[in-house]
């Protein structure tokens, strides 16, 4: 059975890791929820990243038929495959990252916050393992509603003891692409030129995309303004919708998950100005959670940046995402703490 071949001390596998540990410097990495719409292009992506030099799938469905599928890949990262809760401790056992894309996506008509009933206890779940086999490691924290996500992550951590507000991110990244991409339409810009500060949250209002900090400098009108907000805050909806039922996106996520996880890691290794959005503690703002620019070095998020001068338009909207925002991470507090 070859995925089996990958578990054993001592196996082909392992020795060809020590080989790939030999050259670059590599990391390990846990993706939790594997199997699913984002998990399994996000670990055919990481297993193309040469940072990575171990890759732990974990899942409750489908795990070993992934494994076996993204092993045969000729790069550098050795692939295991764990499935099911009795494994979930083996794999996050020595991780440096987890990225967890694991429950249920949305459905026509769904807000992300519907979501919360069967994801917090998936993600209260997967943190109690890594508050206990890799403490250290940063966290991506995808599962949605993100904003009630992360509060509840923080909260099994202090339970543990092991909370360190540095190493665990919110991935809103894919707000970020998604601004970029529409903001360069809109300019006939190569999206890759562009880069759009996304704040606040990663729910509906609690998107806001900072439209007068564009780089390269550019200005909008009152209509495109308006038009660009809403098509950013309802990007994930348009997906959603156009999907018909099949799930929200996740080609577009995974590789904004990898493009986050990517900064993560070079972080980590210790590149110099690493900097990107995500949700993380913050001191921004009043409320205890906040999206905005953040430096990662090799402790996680360093340096966590300020909105800097916000135009009219994005004062009133920061209004609205903050009142959201703060339901919605009382939410999360509530849940590990009631
Ligand atoms: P999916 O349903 O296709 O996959 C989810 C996977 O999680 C499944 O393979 C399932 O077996 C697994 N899973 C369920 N319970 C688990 C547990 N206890 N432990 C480990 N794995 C478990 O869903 P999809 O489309 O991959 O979305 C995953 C999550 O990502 C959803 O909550 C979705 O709302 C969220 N999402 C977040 C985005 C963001 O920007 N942060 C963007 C898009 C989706």
């Amino acid at each position: 059975n070859p995925p089996n071949l990958q578990m054993g001390e001592g196996s082909v596998l392992e020795r060809s890791s020590c080989r790939a540990k030999g050259g670059a410097p590599g990391f390990k990495v846990a993706i939790l929820g594997a199997a699913g719409g984002i998990g399994q292009p996000l670990a055919m992506l990481m297993k193309m990243n040469p940072l990575v030099s171990v890759l732990h799938l974990y899942d409750v469905v489908n795990a070993p038929g992934v494994t076996a599928d993204i092993s045969h890949m000729d790069t550098g990262a050795v692939v295991r495959g764990f499935l099911g809760q009795s494994e979930l401790e083996a794999a996050l056992t020595g991780m440096d990252l987890v990225i967890i894309p694991a429950g249920i996506p949305r459905k026509p008509g769904m807000t992300r916050d519907d979501l919360f009933k069967i994801n917090a206890g998936i993600v209260r779940t997967l943190c109690e393992g890594i508050a206990k086999c890799c403490p250290n490691a940063i966290v991506n924290l995808i599962s949605n509603p993100v904003n009630s996500t992360v509060p509840i992550a923080a909260e099994v951590f202090k339970k543990a003891g092991t909370y360190d507000p540095k190493k665990l991110l919110g991935v809103t990244s894919l707000d970020v692409v998604r601004a970029n991409t529409f903001v360069a339409e809109v300019l006939g810009l190569d999206p890759r030129e562009v880069d759009v500060p996304v704040v606040g949250g990663h729910a509906g209002v609690t998107i806001l995309p900072l439209l007068s900090q564009v780089k390269p400098p550019c200005s909008f009108t009152q209509e495109e303004t308006e038009y660009l907000t809403k098509r950013i805050q309802d990007g994930g909806t348009e997906v959603v919708e156009a999907k018909k039922g099949a799930g929200s996106a996740t080609l577009s996520m995974a590789y904004a998950a990898v493009k986050f996880a990517d900064a993560c890691l070079k972080g980590l290794r210790g590149d110099a100005g690493v900097v990107a959005c995500a949700f993380v503690a913050s001191q921004v703002t009043e409320l205890p959670f906040f999206a905005s620019k953040v430096r990662l070095g090799r402790t996680g998020a360093e340096e966590v940046y300020q909105l800097g001068p916000l135009n009219e338009y994005e004062r009133i909207g920061l209004v609205k995402a903050k009142k959201e925002l703060a339901e919605s991470i009382q939410k999360g507090v509530s849940f590990i703490r009631n």
